[in-house]
């Protein structure tokens, strides 16, 4: 499959109908949410297999439309859903780029799965996706994104004044971004040359 890939202690790839018992309980068992920006638990009634397979239509068509890629990140040994990362609105012809989003699951924090993931996700998003940019929006209150940010050497572009609406408001949103180039790959991708969108 071409929207897969490995790292040293995970399996990244977008779900698959078999994973229905997993993400189940997954969401089922996660617990309360432990900041702002993370999840907790979710209610049995947005558990159904009928709302798995509608996650799964939406995933699949934005993949074949090249718009948006979810990607989940299962541990190798016990198959757990350990996080996620996302590239969202993808854009092609002169811009070639994606925002990056991504979210590790509370009982995972701080032992190196967001980096291990997101350094794998740029990976794929310029070698295999022939993207040019990423640009993670963060918010500046969000101290351990932008740590991850940091260390993953994504670069501080500036403060986006009222970006998104989050609890009826506009946020300022802080932006990072990292370019092909940055990450030593040839940015003159086959997708440029052909002038997808
Ligand atoms: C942000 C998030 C993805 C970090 O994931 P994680 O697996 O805990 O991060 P890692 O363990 O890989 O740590 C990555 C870096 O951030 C640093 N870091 C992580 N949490 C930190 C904290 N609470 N305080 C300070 N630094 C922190 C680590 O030290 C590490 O830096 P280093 O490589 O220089 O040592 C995770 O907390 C999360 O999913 N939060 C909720 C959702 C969210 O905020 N998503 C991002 C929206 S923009």
């Amino acid at each position: 499959m071409k929207y897969q890939f490995k790292t040293k202690r995970l399996n990244v790839r977008p779900y698959k109908i078999t994973d229905y018992e997993t993400w189940r309980e997954t969401f089922l068992n996660l617990g309360p949410a432990k900041n702002k920006w993370d999840k907790g638990t979710r209610d049995k009634k947005e558990l159904t297999k009928k709302k798995f397979e509608r996650i799964l239509k939406t995933q699949n068509k934005n993949i074949k439309n090249d718009d948006f890629i979810d990607l989940i990140a299962f541990h190798k040994k016990t198959g757990a859903i350990i996080g996620f990362s996302s590239l969202m609105d993808i854009s092609r012809g002169v811009f070639q780029n994606a925002y990056l989003g991504y979210r590790i699951l509370n009982p995972y924090w701080r032992e190196g799965y967001g980096k291990e993931l997101i350094d794998a996700t740029i990976d794929f998003s310029f070698k295999k996706l022939k993207l040019h940019r990423l640009e993670a929006g963060i918010h500046p209150r969000n101290i351990r994104s932008i740590a991850l940010a940091k260390s993953l050497g994504l670069r501080r572009e500036g403060m986006s004044k009222r970006r998104l609406f989050l609890n009826n408001k506009w946020e300022d949103m802080l932006i990072f971004a990292m370019t092909a180039e940055e990450r030593g790959v040839n940015s003159i991708s086959g997708q440029l040359r052909r002038g997808r969108r």
